[in-house]
């Protein structure tokens, strides 16, 4: 059997909270591994346009020497995050609680439909201006605001994220009721840079406070290898027949690796080897096994942890046998695009019969999928679809012998966003394999 041994670019969701910590921290900080990709590089770029001086040494490695969040040296600014839903919304609950800072973020025909009043709501109970709220393009004019509470409801990272950091800069205590459990990074990179938080489970989730006048020191970020992109290539390591592949490094937080866990109840061989943590994140080597996967239904609980794994996870399903579903995951028709649809409507056309649900699909796998020439696919403008479907065309290929590509997207420049070099690590994989 073939080996291959991976290294990932840097996990997006550390990346952005690397970006905007290191900014909000007065001093000198570093950032190793900093995903070089759109989202994450317009976050970073947003604070450049507020004065901190951000030094690249070399592609993924930054120095940010700033006066902290209180003393951004320019107050007005118009900010473009692009496709970049956790850059738009950390960054209005950031700028929301900064006194005298006016800024204008706005983002690209995807990010412009996606919901925000599930942040500005919030934050302008707080006392928070936001024009207009419910959409980007705004404008937020900081402002110290009132003692946050909210009970989160929706199992959202980002509108957890959002308050804290509005808490933070206005120097106000928070007290937030996170119902639904989501991924844990500010907290744990928070506390890594020294801000006092408190979590304590609760009847349902949990219970996050933060007392007033909170000081994030500056720190040397050296962020994991992107859990989500790893997906990609684990789930191709375990669909073929001769390869193991070896993902190095990669975030292991269990908010962001309960895919593990379905596929590894799907049958999946896969062995991972934990190494010490980095900037407060539990990280490993993660090795696949060539396996033969059954198709399980995901259970609705488990949806916040693996929300962005869920396209990957249905690609699996459809070249593995058995009745594969999921349900509970009405957030899922809110990401960069709406992903169920996308996923039915692809898959459909690719011959699959799916059932769209409100929260969910369903449909029997085929491990046996034949190919039909020139298929033509819609990317939905979204990096997680393309991918996925290009996964789904890489296993088809080795199964069946194909040499030749037999799909095509509109666009897949979309990619860029969240991981540039896909394609390159997908095509040396491929070779390997031959
Ligand atoms: C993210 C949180 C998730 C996830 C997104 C990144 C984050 O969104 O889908 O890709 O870094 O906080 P929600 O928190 O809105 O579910």
């Amino acid at each position: 059997m073939k080996q291959v041994s991976i290294d990932l670019p840097g996990d997006k969701s550390l990346s952005h909270r690397a970006a905007i910590f290191a900014s909000m921290a007065k001093g000198k900080s570093r950032i190793k591994n900093f995903l070089a990709a759109e989202d994450t590089l317009h976050t970073l770029k947003a604070f450049e346009k507020l004065g901190v001086n951000i030094q690249q040494i070399n592609k993924t490695e930054y120095k940010i020497d700033s006066f902290g969040y209180s003393s951004f040296q320019n107050k007005v600014a118009d900010i473009y995050v692009g496709n970049s839903g956790t850059g738009a919304r950390l960054l209005t609950g950031l700028f929301a609680g900064t006194s005298g800072i006016q800024v204008t973020l706005d983002g690209d025909k995807s990010l412009r439909k996606r919901p925000m009043k599930r942040i500005t709501e919030p934050l302008m109970a707080a006392g928070a201006h936001i024009e207009p709220s419910d959409h980007l393009p705004y404008t937020v004019y900081g402002k110290k605001l009132l003692p946050i509470f909210w009970e989160e409801k929706l199992g959202s990272a980002q509108v957890k994220s959002a308050l804290i950091l509005a808490a933070i800069a206005s120097q106000q205590s928070i007290r937030l009721e996170e119902k639904k459990p989501s991924r844990d990074h500010t907290e744990n990179m928070l506390r890594y840079a020294g801000v006092f938080l408190e979590k304590e489970p609760a009847e349902e989730g949990y219970i996050i406070e933060l007392e007033p006048d909170q000081v994030l020191n500056p720190m040397e970020y050296h962020i994991l290898s992107d859990a989500s992109s790893a997906a990609f290539f684990l789930v191709l390591g375990l669909h073929l027949p001769n390869l193991q592949i070896k993902a190095n490094r990669v975030l292991l937080n269990p908010y962001r690796i309960a895919y593990l866990d379905v596929l590894e109840k799907m049958g999946a061989k896969l062995h991972i080897q934990k190494i010490s943590e980095q900037c407060g994140e539990q990280g490993g080597h993660i090795t696949t096994l060539p396996s033969e996967l059954t198709n399980v239904s995901i259970s609705s609980n488990l949806i916040p942890a693996l929300i962005d794994e869920l396209p990957i996870l249905t690609i699996a399903a459809a070249l593995s046998k058995g009745e594969f579903s999921f349900r509970g995951a009405k957030e899922l028709r809110k990401k960069e695009s709406d992903r169920i649809h996308a996923l039915v409507t692809n898959l459909r056309i690719l011959g699959y019969e799916v059932e769209e649900y409100e929260d969910g699909l369903s449909f029997i796998g085929n491990p046996n999928y034949i190919p039909e020439k020139n298929v033509k696919l819609n990317s939905f403008y979204d990096h997680r679809i393309i991918m996925s479907f290009e996964i789904f065309q890489a296993i088809v290929q080795k199964r069946q012998n194909v040499t030749s590509t037999f799909l095509s997207f509109d666009d897949t420049s979309w990619v860029q966003t969240s991981f540039p070099e896909f394609y390159f690590i997908l095509q040396t994989i491929s070779l390997l394999d031959d």
